[in-house]
């Protein structure tokens, strides 16, 4: 995508007199605001008795914001059903873990399994699609809100046992297949038909990780399914115009890339205080990071994020953190500059549109507390400055269009559920694996795509599987064609797709066969020496026998990383200073260049332009090793700053 970039806002007219609808859209107008999203939770506004629609507010508001010459991003409201709606069908609320009922006062109250929930959610969707479906102004669509969001992809409920046995039926046609897949003899768990499988709720110790797998695939396709019943709809009605939905940062419940096969535009919430605050994982030398960078974010978390939804389609920011939020841990205000930097950034990754969340503070509620654009007495707060900066700095610099990286991560759901389903150690997270592995290459100097397994392996020279536990050999195959160097981390291969045991015990071809695991707190440590260079490996360590070439010692006897015919493996979770360092071994042998960067410094190319952030609170220089000349901001960088540098050809 080679034009330039929007910004646009989250508005909510129906919580506001209309004597102000007027203003608000010119004063959108003036900041530099190109789009408008309304309506996500508007539903009891819409419709607020069974079959009465009210469309005349809404109506007016399209017509205010479009003649003002906004753009629209109309929702479906589905995310929130009206009271009377819950009381039409009560058994259409989840119900959580324990069985007990996730009750209507907030939002996300449904079960993506419920089939009357389904139809009204179908029945709404249409309603409003037939009716704005060609209106000028509204240009793009947004399904629902967040999905999964409050723990809300699972449900344990009537429904979704219902759904669930069919779901089972069809994918393994008898219930003998099932028995031999899941392994139900161990614990005389055998099924004599479908019709006897429960959900994996309440069992006495843990229910089957095949069943608990299954489970899982099961829901996210409910996700994906009632994803796509509204996309239908709205294809139908408004044929051209893209349609999105919003996802969240550090999410995995559900398998985003194959939700995405139904939307042109992927988007997600970027709010990187909340997110660090929330993200603290597991007791690890983040707390050094989690200090110096509270009011800014996690130098890595967004551009992986951006990254990783990109590769799923068109990426947006639907909503953009512009100020201290309510929901996290600690909420503080973002250091000036932060919403300016955190804007340029997704830029930099290609997004097409940041879109702030919200426009005035909401008075009343669950998020008062919550910053926007504008005060609630509509006066500018701090973060409508720099959006307003931003919209003019976009005017003044072209961006290209974005290249294939040289570096590409291997990330899959599936596998995230593995580790969780048999976790081992609870030290084990899987996103926090990737952002590792992620980080060690932006902290080289290097740009990143985030992959799936499906993709074309194609064109890289290095390719990172931080963690595939059921890689099969085919899609291995595929990986070590493609003629990219191999770098893949621990528990790769060491299942089969079925979620058992591989006869040979782990992936040929890397030079390790895993024979014992070593889970271990974060806190024990195992030290290693690599090349001289000392450091631990953490939470998760493997036994095995090298067939390879073996490199690093330490007292436990195995070796830090092994080299077969294919590619490289290691046999644990480095530090983050060892990671670093072997990746950038790694990078040089594939014929990349790493730069040491200054600790907060962060690189991102797109097209011949290098986008510089500075995350850190010291003032630092970009090392002279890149070259070009700087078109925005300057080589000396204050916390926050943003550098554009056009790359010498
Ligand atoms: C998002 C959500 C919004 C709002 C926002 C507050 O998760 O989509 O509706 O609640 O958080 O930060």
């Amino acid at each position: 995508m080679s034009a330039n970039p929007e910004l646009g806002v989250c508005y909510y007219p129906e919580h506001w007199p209309e004597e102000l609808w007027v203003s608000d859209a010119q004063n959108m107008i003036k900041n530099g605001i190109k789009w408008v999203r309304i309506a996500e939770f508007a539903w009891s506004k819409i419709e607020p008795d069974p079959g009465i629609f009210d469309w005349n507010w809404l109506d007016k508001i399209v017509d205010i914001l479009g003649n003002s010459g906004l753009k629209i991003v109309m929702c479906t409201p589905t995310a929130t059903p009206p009271k009377w709606l819950v009381d039409q069908m009560p058994d259409m609320v989840a119900l959580d873990k324990n069985g007990q009922a996730r009750k209507f006062g907030s939002r996300r109250h449904y079960s993506f399994s419920h089939q009357g929930y389904q139809k009204e959610s179908q029945r709404i969707t249409q309603a409003v699609a037939e009716r704005y479906g060609q209106n000028k102004f509204v240009q793009a669509w947004q399904t629902d809100n967040e999905y999964g969001c409050h723990e809300t992809t699972y449900s344990w409920c009537m429904s979704s046992l219902s759904e669930f046995r069919v779901w089972l039926k069809k994918k393994y046609k008898n219930i003998d297949e099932l028995n031999k897949s899941w392994g139900n003899v161990f614990w005389s768990m055998e099924y004599r038909s479908f019709e006897e499988i429960d959900l994996p709720n309440l069992t006495v110790t843990e229910a089957n990780p095949s069943h608990n797998f299954d489970f899982r695939k099961f829901s996210s396709d409910q996700v994906k399914n009632f994803n796509s019943q509204q996309v239908e709809i709205i294809n139908q009605n408004s044929p051209g115009r893209p349609v999105s939905h919003n996802y969240m940062g550090h999410f995995v419940e559900f398998d985003h890339r194959e939700v995405s096969k139904n939307l042109d535009i992927v988007a997600w919430n970027s709010y990187p205080l909340g997110n660090l605050q929330n993200m603290q994982i597991i007791a690890r030398e983040d707390k050094q990071l989690i200090n110096d960078c509270y009011n800014i974010g996690d130098p890595d978390f967004q551009s992986y994020h951006h990254d990783l939804y990109r590769g799923m389609g068109r990426l947006w920011i639907m909503e953009q953190q512009p100020g201290p939020v309510n929901w996290a841990k600690y909420n503080p205000v973002p250091v000036d500059g932060a919403v300016r930097m955190w804007t340029w950034e997704a830029f930099a990754h290609d997004a097409e549109v940041v879109s702030y969340f919200r426009w005035r503070q909401a008075p009343f509620a669950q998020e008062q507390m919550h910053s926007a654009l504008m005060l609630r007495d509509n006066t500018p707060a701090v973060g409508s400055l720099e959006a307003l900066q931003v919209s003019k700095e976009i005017q003044m610099i072209e961006l290209p269009a974005t290249q294939k990286s040289e570096v590409a991560l291997l990330h899959d759901y599936e596998a995230c559920w593995i580790t969780e389903l048999d976790g081992q150690t609870e030290d084990f997270h899987y996103t926090r694996l990737m952002l590792d592995f992620y980080k060690s290459v932006r902290v080289n100097g290097g740009s990143l795509d985030i992959i799936g397994k499906n993709d074309d392996f194609n064109g890289y020279k290095l390719i990172i599987i931080p963690s595939f536990a059921h890689l099969d050999a085919n899609i291995f195959k595929k990986i070590s064609t493609s003629g990219a160097k191999i770098l893949a981390g621990p528990r790769t291969g060491i299942k089969t797709v079925n979620f058992q045991i591989p006869e040979n015990l782990s992936l040929e071809g890397l030079g390790y066969q895993v024979t014992r695991v070593d889970a271990l707190p974060y806190a024990l440590p195992i030290e290693v020496e690599w090349k001289g260079k000392k450091g631990q490996l953490r939470v998760w360590r493997e036994h095995g026998n090298s067939s390879g070439i073996s490199e690093g010692n330490s007292k436990d006897g195995f070796p830090v990383i092994t080299s077969g015919n294919q590619g490289s493996y290691l046999c644990g979770w480095p530090d983050e200073n060892l990671l670093r360092a072997i990746m950038g071994e790694q990078m040089i042998s594939a014929g990349l260049k790493p730069v040491t960067l200054p600790e907060y410094l962060r690189v991102r190319q797109r097209g011949n332009l290098l986008f510089f952030t500075n995350y850190g609170k010291e003032t630092i220089e970009i090392p002279d090793f890149f070259r070009g000349e700087i078109i925005m901001g300057s080589k000396n960088m204050k916390q926050a700053d943003v550098t554009i540098l056009k790359l010498e050809n």
